[in-house]
C-alpha cells in the first residue's frame, strides 16, 4: 500500500464525505410493496428482507421478528447506505481467557463471510488487546489460506498508553484490501500467567477506523462484544459495460448514472449530478432543488435562482454580464459593460445638458431679436425711417442706437445715473464707447398719440443744427419705451438756477440776460430760418438747458410742431404747460409762433423775478406770473417782485427795457406780441447797452435807436422806455423807490 494511493483514497473519502453532505435529505426507499425497516434499520432496495424485493440473493437482509435484528450472515446490519455503497454491520470479537490458576475458561475463534461485501482496509483496521496475547486473522483467497497477525504483550497496566495501539496492550496490523471472507483467533503463551490480576483475556477484532480508541480499561474486561465494521458493496460481477447490456441492468433510473468500483468487483449506479435518491428503482433519482439551500447554489441573491433539471441557474440583470449565456456562472459584474453603460450615459447627458441650453440661449436670443422688431414697429421706427429718408443728409446726424449700447452706457438705466424725471419719462446720463457723454431720455408713452409725438421729436430734431438748441445724437428703437440720445448738457435746467435759493442769489444778472438772448436767438431760429418752421410749444425755464458755460440750450421738442411756409396758424389740441399757455391759443386752439413768444415771456418774467411760473403758494390773483408780473406793473409795485440782487447790481437801462420786452411778449392778443425775431434783436439790444455807460446814452441813442427800429417793426415802447429808465435811475438813488412804467 503505497503511501500515494492512501492519500488518494484519502481525498476521494473527503470527496464521498462532501457528497453525504450534499445529499443528506435524500430518501433511501425500498422496492415498492416491500418492507421499508427491520427495527430501527432502514432498508432499502437493491436490499430487501423477503424474496423479490432484493436485487439478487446476497442482498437479503434477515430479519428477527422477535428482537428486530437484521443480519447478513452472521453479523448485525445496522446501517445501509446507497449513496456511498457501504453496509455498516457490528461483527464479535475473538476471545480466551483464563483462570487464575492458568487454566483456560473461554476459547472463541470468529468466522466472518461477507459473500458479496468486501473489508476495506481504508476504513477499517484489525486491532488485538491483551498483555500475553498474539491475534491471528486468517482468509482464503483463490482456494489458498492467507494469514497475518501481532503479537501485545506487557507487564504491567502502567505500561499501557491510552490512545497508543504500538504493541504494549495493544496492537495493529495491516490486512489487504477487499477481504471477503476471514477467520480470527487469539492464543496466549503463558496462560496469562502473572498478569492474569489485570489482563485475564485477549481479544481481535476487525472495526470501523475512527470508532476505536485504545484504553486500559480494555485490558481487564472480561465481556465480548460487538465491534463496528464498513463493508462495501457493488451489483453483480460485470463491469457497466457489460452489465447495460443486460436486461436485469440494475441501473433503472433514467437520471442514474454506471460506475465501475475501481478496486471491486461489479458495478455501481449512482444519481447524476443534481439528482439525489435511488438509482436502482424506476423514478428513484429526483431533482435536487439547489436554490433551496444557499450552499449548493453559486448565486450572488437568492431571487435570481432559478431550479433546473439537475442543476440551477443564477439569472442575472442583462447589464450585470451583457451576455445571457453566462447566467449560473454567479452572477460576476460585467464591469466592461457597466463602464460602457456608464460612460454612455455620462456622453449622453452631458450632451443633452449641452444642447438644451444652447437651444435655450438660441430660443430666448431670438425672442429677444423678435420683440425689438416688435417694439421698433410698434414706436413708429418704419415711420421714423420713412421720415428721416424724405430729408436727404439728416439722416446721417441721427444715429439709431442698439438697446445694448444704451443698456452699457447707463449702467443697465442704474438709479445713480438719472439725471433728471419728469411727466415726459426719466433722463439718464450715459457714457458711450468712445467716452462721449450723453443724455438718453426714456420716454414715458402710454398711447398711439405719443409715438407720434416721439417720432415728432425726432423728425424736428434731426432737422435742427443750432448751437442753442440741443442736439439730437440719435434714438433707440427695439425697447418698449422708445430712447432718445442726446447731448450732454452739463448744468442742468435754467429753473435749477432761478429758483433755487442757493443758486439764484449768485446767479448774475448779465448771465440772465444772455440765456436770455441767446434762447431768443434759438426760437427765432426755429420759428423762421430752419428749413421748415417749427413752433416749440413748450418754451419754459426747465426746457432750456445750460452747458459748461451757462451758455443756453432749448430742448424737449415732443410737443413741437413743423409748420408748412403757406399756413401761418395750424389748429391743434392745446398741449404745453399751465403756467406758460398762451391765453389765446387756449381759447382758440389756433396754433401760431406768437403762443412761444408768450410762453418766452414768462421765462423773462421768470429770470427778472425768481418766481415760479405757476404757484400754488401765491394768491388766487397771483398765481400765474404772467397775471401777476402785468397787475404789478400795473398797480406800480413791481419792485416787489424783482429778484433783489438783480436791481442791485443790473444796470437799470437794462432792466427797464427788459421789463418791458417782458411786458410786451405777455400781451393777451398774440398780434400785439413782438415776433421772435424782434424779441431776439431786442435782448441783442439791451446786451448791447451794459457796454455802453448810461451817461453816453444820448450819444449812443442814435444806434440804439437804429437797433430797436431794425427790430422791432413798429416800436412804441423804446423812446420813453429810455427816458423811464432815466427816472428809474434817479429814484433808485435818491429815495430808494421804484417808479416804474407808465402802467402800458
Ligand atoms: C433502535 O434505536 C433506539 C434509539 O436510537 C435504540 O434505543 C435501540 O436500541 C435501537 N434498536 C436496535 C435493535 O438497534
Ligand atoms: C431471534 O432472536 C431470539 C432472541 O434473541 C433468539 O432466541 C432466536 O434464536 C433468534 N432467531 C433467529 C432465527 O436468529
Ligand atoms: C445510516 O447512515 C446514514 C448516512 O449514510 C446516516 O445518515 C444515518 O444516520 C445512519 N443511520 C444509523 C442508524 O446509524
Ligand atoms: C482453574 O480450572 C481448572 C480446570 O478447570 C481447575 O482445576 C482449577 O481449580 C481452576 N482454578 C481456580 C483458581 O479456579
Ligand atoms: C496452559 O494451559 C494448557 C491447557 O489448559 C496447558 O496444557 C499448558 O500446559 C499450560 N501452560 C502453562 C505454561 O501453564
Ligand atoms: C482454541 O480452539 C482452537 C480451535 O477451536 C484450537 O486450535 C486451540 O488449540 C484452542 N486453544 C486452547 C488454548 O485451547
Ligand atoms: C466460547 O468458548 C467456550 C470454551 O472454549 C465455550 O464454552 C463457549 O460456549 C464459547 N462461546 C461462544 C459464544 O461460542
Ligand atoms: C475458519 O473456520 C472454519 C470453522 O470454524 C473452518 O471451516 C475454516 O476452514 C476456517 N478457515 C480458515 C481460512 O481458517
Ligand atoms: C483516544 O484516547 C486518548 C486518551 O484517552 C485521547 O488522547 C485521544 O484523543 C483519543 N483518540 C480518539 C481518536 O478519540
Ligand atoms: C486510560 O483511560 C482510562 C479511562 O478511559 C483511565 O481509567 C486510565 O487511568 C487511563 N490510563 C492512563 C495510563 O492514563
Amino acid at each position: 500500500m503505497g503511501v500515494l494511493s492512501k492519500l488518494l483514497q484519502l481525498i476521494s473519502f473527503i470527496g464521498v464525505i462532501q457528497l453525504i453532505a450534499m445529499v443528506a435529505a435524500a430518501a433511501a426507499q425500498p422496492k415498492p410493496g416491500c418492507l421499508e425497516k427491520c427495527g430501527n434499520v432502514t432498508i432499502p432496495y437493491p436490499f430487501g428482507l423477503s424474496e423479490g424485493c432484493y436485487l439478487e440473493k446476497s442482498f437479503n437482509i434477515r430479519c428477527n421478528d422477535s428482537d428486530l435484528t437484521a443480519k447478513t450472515g452472521n453479523v448485525l446490519v445496522t446501517n445501509i447506505s446507497i449513496e456511498d455503497h457501504e453496509i455498516h454491520v457490528k461483527a464479535r470479537e475473538a476471545r480466551d481467557c483464563y483462570n487464575a490458576s492458568g487454566s483456560i475458561e473461554f476459547n472463541n475463534t470468529t468466522w466472518f463471510r461477507a459473500g458479496k461485501f468486501t473489508i476495506s482496509t481504508t476504513k477499517n483496521q484489525f486491532t488485538v488487546l491483551g498483555c500475553d496475547t498474539a491475534g491471528i486473522i486468517r482468509w482464503e483467497e483463490n482456494e489458498k489460506i492467507y494469514s497475518t497477525g501481532c503479537r501485545s504483550r506487557c507487564n504491567d497496566l502502567s505500561t499501557a498508553v491510552n490512545g497508543s495501539c504500538s504493541g504494549v496492550g495493544c496492537c495493529n496490523v495491516e490486512f489487504p484490501d477487499g477481504l471477503k471472507n476471514y477467520n480470527l483467533s487469539v492464543s496466549s503463551f503463558k496462560n496469562h500467567t502473572n498478569i492474569w490480576n489485570f489482563n485475564p483475556c485477549s481479544y481481535a477484532f476487525i472495526v470501523e477506523k475512527g470508532k476505536f480508541n485504545f484504553s486500559t480499561d480494555y485490558l481487564q474486561k472480561r465481556e465480548r462484544e460487538r465491534r463496528p465494521m464498513v463493508l462495501d458493496w457493488a451489483v453483480g460481477d460485470e463491469r457497466c459495460e457489460e452489465a447495460r447490456r443486460k436486461p436485469n441492468f440494475a441501473c433503472q433510473d433514467q437520471n442514474s448514472e454506471c460506475h465501475d468500483p475501481k478496486t471491486r468487483s461489479g458495478y455501481q449506479c449512482k444519481c447524476k449530478l443534481g439528482y439525489q435518491g435511488n438509482p436502482y428503482l424506476p423514478l428513484g433519482c429526483q431533482d435536487i432543488n439547489e436554490c433551496e439551500d444557499a450552499t449548493l447554489n453559486k448565486c450572488k441573491r437568492a431571487q435570481d435562482c432559478e431550479n433546473t433539471k439537475g442543476s440551477h441557474i443564477c439569472r442575472c440583470p442583462k447589464w450585470y454580464h451583457g451576455d445571457g449565456t453566462k447566467d449560473g456562472e454567479g452572477c460576476a459584474p460585467d464591469f466592461v459593460l457597466m463602464i460602457q453603460i456608464a460612460i454612455g450615459a455620462g456622453v449622453g447627458f452631458i450632451s443633452l445638458l449641452v444642447f438644451s441650453s444652447w437651444m435655450y440661449f438660441v430660443l430666448k436670443k431670438r425672442k429677444i431679436v423678435k420683440l425689438r422688431e416688435k417694439f421698433f414697429q410698434q414706436n413708429g421706427g418704419l415711420i421714423l425711417q420713412q421720415r428721416l429718408g424724405q430729408q436727404e443728409g439728416s439722416t446721417e446726424t441721427v444715429k439709431i442706437f442698439t438697446v445694448d449700447e444704451l443698456k452699457k452706457a447707463t449702467k443697465n438705466y442704474d438709479e445713480s445715473r438719472i439725471i433728471g424725471r419728469g411727466g415726459f419719462g426719466t433722463v439718464y446720463k450715459g457714457f458711450l464707447a468712445d467716452n462721449k457723454i450723453v443724455a438718453i431720455k426714456k420716454s414715458r408713452i402710454e398711447d398711439e398719440n405719443q409715438i407720434e409725438q416721439f417720432i415728432n421729436e425726432v423728425v424736428v430734431l434731426s432737422q435742427i443744427n443750432h448751437r442753442h438748441v440741443v442736439k439730437l445724437l440719435g434714438c433707440c428703437l427695439e425697447t418698449q419705451v422708445p430712447l432718445l440720445v442726446y447731448e450732454f448738457v452739463s448744468n442742468g435746467t435754467l429753473f435749477k438756477y432761478i429758483h433755487q435759493e442757493s443758486n439764484a442769489s449768485t446767479f448774475p444778472w448779465e448771465t440772465r440776460l444772455r440765456i436770455a438772448a441767446e434762447t431768443s436767438e434759438a426760437l427765432w431760429y426755429l420759428h423762421s430760418t430752419a428749413s421748415i418752421p417749427i413752433i416749440h410749444r413748450d418754451v419754459k425755464s426747465t426746457n432750456i438747458l445750460l452747458d459748461d458755460d451757462f451758455t443756453a440750450k432749448v430742448s424737449d421738442f415732443g410737443t413741437s410742431r413743423l409748420v408748412p411756409r403757406d399756413q401761418a396758424q395750424l389748429a391743434t389740441v392745446v398741449q404745453g404747460t399751465l403756467g406758460y399757455l398762451d391765453p389765446e391759443y387756449l381759447q382758440t386752439n389756433q396754433l401760431t409762433e406768437k403762443s412761444d413768444v408768450y410762453s418766452f415771456g414768462v421765462v423773462l418774467v421768470e429770470l427778472l423775478t425768481g418766481k415760479e411760473a405757476l404757484s400754488f403758494a401765491r394768491s388766487e390773483e397771483q398765481r400765474s406770473l404772467a397775471m401777476y408780473f402785468i397787475s404789478s406793473i400795473k398797480e406800480e409795485r413791481l419792485f416787489e417782485i424783482l429778484e433783489n440782487h438783480i436791481v442791485a447790481e443790473g444796470n437799470k437801462d437794462q432792466i427797464q427795457q427788459f421789463v418791458e420786452l417782458a411786458r410786451s411778449c405777455l400781451a393777451v392778443k398774440g398780434d400785439e406780441r413782438p415776433t421772435m425775431r424782434e424779441v431776439a434783436m431786442e435782448l441783442e439790444g439791451i446786451r448791447k447797452m451794459q457796454k455802453h455807460p448810461w451817461v453816453n446814452l444820448e450819444a449812443n441813442s442814435e444806434e440804439v435807436e437804429y437797433l430797436l427800429g431794425e427790430a422791432c417793426e413798429a416800436n412804441k415802447y423804446g423812446e420813453s422806455s429810455i427816458t423811464i429808465t432815466t427816472a428809474y435811475y434817479h429814484s433808485m438813488n435818491d429815495h430808494g423807490t421804484y417808479a416804474l412804467g407808465d402802467g402800458r
